[in-house]
């Protein structure tokens, strides 16, 4: 009945305005109330989204977060024209408005257990260990990654964005600017990766990994 439309609408502007003058409870961290900006894609608990293609994020190390938010922000990453995740996640960078916030957000989702995701891709988990090798210099062996060599983690996110990533480091899509040398190295090292079958073979293998 169009009648019952404009009731429903009104309910639902009810709820929903109700929400919005909701005061986060007393003691809730800045860090928690930024990270609401967050959660429509990484979800409550940072475990990601496959459907939007939205890695997990939760428990990743502050620096990385840190480093990476504000690459979105500046525009070395997620600015380029084919990479379409990256565009969608660039205008919620700058949803946080000051390095200080970012710091906050950060250590909450590095506060956030890291859960170990299903694995989704099919690869030779024998090949993408022997290809390893490489990698464990900057990730280490149990692919725990390495702050000194800016080298995150690779045992939380899900072996889909793994390939994903790679991908788009071999295509350019990131690691494009030259001034950000840290995606620089890891784009010069896509490049030895032969094709995506050699990517899901890494994947799958970095699957097997414990957190
Ligand atoms: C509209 C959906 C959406 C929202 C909202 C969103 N993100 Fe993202 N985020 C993504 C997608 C998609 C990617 C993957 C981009 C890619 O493929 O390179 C991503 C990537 C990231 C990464 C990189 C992780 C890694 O391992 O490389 C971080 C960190 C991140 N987001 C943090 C945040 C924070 C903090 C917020 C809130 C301020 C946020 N995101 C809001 C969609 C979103
Ligand atoms: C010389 C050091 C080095 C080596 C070797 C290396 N990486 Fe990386 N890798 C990095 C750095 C640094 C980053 C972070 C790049 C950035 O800041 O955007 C990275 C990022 C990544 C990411 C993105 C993770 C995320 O959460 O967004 C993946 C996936 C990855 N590397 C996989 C690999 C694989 C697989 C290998 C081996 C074939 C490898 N890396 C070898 C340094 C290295």
């Amino acid at each position: 009945m169009p009648a019952a439309r404009p009731i429903i609408l009104a309910l639902v502007l009810a709820v929903l305005g109700g929400c919005a003058t909701e005061l986060p409870a007393a003691g809730v961290a800045r860090g928690e109330v930024l990270y609401l900006n967050c959660t429509q894609c990484h979800g409550d608990d940072g475990g990601g989204s496959t459907l939007v293609h939205a890695p997990a994020i939760a428990g990743l190390p502050q620096w990385y977060i840190e480093d990476q938010v504000t690459n979105f922000q500046t525009g070395w990453r997620g600015a380029h024209e084919d990479d379409v995740e990256g565009l969608k996640m660039r205008p919620m960078s700058r949803t946080i408005k000051s390095a200080a916030d970012v710091k906050l957000v950060a250590e909450y989702v590095a506060g956030l257990p890291a859960k170990k995701a299903e694995p989704t891709v099919h690869g030779d988990v024998a090949k993408g260990q022997a290809a390893y090798a490489v990698c464990s210099a900057c990730h280490g062996v149990d692919g725990t990654g390495n702050e000194t060599m800016k080298a995150p983690p690779l045992t939380q996110v899900q072996d889909w964005y793994v390939v994903k990533q790679l991908s788009k480091f071999k295509a350019g899509v990131r690691g494009y600017e030259p001034l950000d040398t840290t995606a620089a190295t890891m784009k010069g090292i896509s490049g030895g990766i032969a094709d995506e079958a050699a990517m899901r073979d890494l994947a799958a293998y970095i699957q097997t990994l414990p957190l």
